[in-house]
């Protein structure tokens, strides 16, 4: 048997707080001397992160939706082969902020692609690899779209180079976006655990703990 860390990705609409959720967890673990990999998609690798750049900088309008799905993919696979796979093979534990359950919500069920080609491509150039588990943020609809509105707004007003195209989507979008991360969930229980994240970071923080402590038998201190 070889030994394998651990695997899990952080889910949700765009201003749900996974970027503090995950630091938090990342810490959490340290304190139990865990070795953790904190990282993100599209990115995690410089490769990665020059795409990241191309797909989400607002001035890269009208991307095919087949362009942008080929672009998350490529991302990925140098991501996986760069760092999640040789972190999990030294038997560290790999925080990754977004993952394929994004491609599925944003490609597949914003840009209604549908979740076959998704589910594809990640068999094909990705072995199908599952984390061993998936936080999904549950926050409110309203309060993501104000604070996407809100970014948006800042940036642009600032003449700033930025990251928000996807923020510039309309309501319909992020509702198609909201469905189909719930249909994962539903579809894959045992994978997914959705976090109702709409109280104070603090508090949801103690549900991610408890959570990866449930799910993964770990010890954790809180
Ligand atoms: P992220 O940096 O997590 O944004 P935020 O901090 O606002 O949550 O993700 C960047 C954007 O990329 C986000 O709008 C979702 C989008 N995205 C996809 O559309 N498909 C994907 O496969 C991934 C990984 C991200």
């Amino acid at each position: 048997m070889t030994v394998r860390g651990r695997f899990i990705t952080f889910e949700g609409l765009d201003g749900s707080g996974k970027t503090t959720q995950i630091e938090k967890l990342a810490a959490g673990l340290r304190a139990q001397r865990i070795r953790v990999h904190l990282t993100r998609e599209p990115g995690g690798t410089p490769f990665g992160e020059t795409i990241r750049h191309l797909i989400l900088d607002s001035a890269t309008s009208r991307l095919a939706a087949n362009t942008e799905l080929a672009l998350m993919f490529a991302a990925r696979t140098q991501h996986l082969d760069e760092v999640i796979l040789p972190a999990l093979e030294a038997g560290d534990y790999v925080l990754c902020d977004r993952f394929t359950d994004s491609t599925e919500a944003y490609q597949g069920g914003g840009r209604q692609l549908g979740s076959k080609p998704v589910l594809v491509l990640h068999r094909v150039l990705c072995a199908d690899l599952q984390p061993d588990l998936t936080i999904l943020l549950d926050c409110d609809l309203n309060f993501s779209l104000n604070r996407a509105r809100h970014r948006n707004l800042v940036t642009t007003a600032a003449g700033h180079r930025d990251e928000n195209r996807f923020e510039q989507e309309d309501r319909d979008f992020f509702s198609r976006v909201y469905e189909a991360f719930h249909a994962i969930a539903q579809r894959e229980p045992k994978r997914v655990a959705v976090i109702d994240a709409r109280g104070t970071p603090e508090e949801t923080h103690q549900k991610v703990l408890a959570t990866v402590q449930q799910r993964l038998k770990v010890v954790l201190s809180h």
